[in-house]
């Protein structure tokens, strides 16, 4: 089976009703990113942020994977597909997809602050807060405070390597839903080997270079005719 790489950022998720950053109305209309997404803004108000992400978690449980989403399961009975997501909604898990590499954090997970390998799947039984709401005063079982499982702006990207090696791997690259601005995840086009099949799904996309089949649509549609193309041949 051939290697199908998809890199899915916010864009994928906004059918299902998960506002993007960048766009009109987008998240980062309502909130300074820096104040609610780096690490200096933690330090600065740590209790900000972690009502920031207690609302987004909030907000995912109400909403539920999209035809995209559920397209991306559909094609692994003909390719062996990984999804490497900028995006820290759990949509791609709750679609079905098998192999999901998340770059920029997980929503439902939080971590000690002493020991990064520390995580929780919120709701957890090993925290203070048993729900899925956590604050700067929720603590794990050793009496350690907790952080959102998140990349915040300022901090490495700790998956970016596990995600080069497989963009070096693909026979098909597909991006889907990013403005591609942020680094490095952003970089990962140029990973994909010379004679790989590059497409990119996006109803506005970003200048690419020409080898790149841009298909200029929503996540749904695009999806479905990249499908098309890619079971077709
Ligand atoms: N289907 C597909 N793409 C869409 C749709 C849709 N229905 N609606 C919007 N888009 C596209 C926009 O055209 C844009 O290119 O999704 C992209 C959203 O871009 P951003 O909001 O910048 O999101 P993303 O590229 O994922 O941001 C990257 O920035 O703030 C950080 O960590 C955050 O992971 C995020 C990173």
């Amino acid at each position: 089976m051939k290697n199908l790489v998809i890199s899915t950022g916010a864009g994928i998720s906004a059918e299902s009703g998960i506002t993007t950053f960048r766009d009109a109305g987008g998240l980062w209309e309502n909130y300074k990113v820096m104040d609610v997404a780096s690490d200096e803004g933690f330090a600065r108000n740590p209790a900000l942020i972690h009502r920031f992400y207690n609302e987004r978690r909030k907000q995912l449980l109400e909403v539920e994977p999209n035809a995209a989403h559920r397209g991306l399961v559909a094609l692994e009975q003909h390719f062996n597909v990984n999804v490497i997501t900028q995006n820290v909604d759990d949509l791609h898990e709750r679609a079905g997809s098998k192999n999901v590499l998340h770059l920029h954090g997980e929503l439902m997970k939080v971590r000690s602050m002493r020991h990064d390998d520390r995580i929780y799947t919120l709701p957890s039984a090993e925290l203070s807060d048993k729900g899925l709401e956590t604050s700067v005063d929720t603590v794990d079982a050793h009496g350690d405070h907790v952080r959102p499982h998140i990349v915040f702006f300022g901090e490495a990207v700790p998956n970016f390597d596990a995600a080069c090696r497989l963009a070096s791997q693909a026979d098909i690259f597909v991006v889907i839903g990013t403005t591609l601005v942020v680094y490095p995840a952003a970089a990962l086009l140029q990973y994909a080997p010379k004679g790989a099949e590059v497409y990119y799904i996006d109803p506005n996309p970003a200048a690419v270079p020409p080898h790149v089949h841009v298909i200029a649509k929503k996540a749904t549609e695009g999806v479905a005719e990249l499908i098309q193309i890619l079971t077709n041949k």
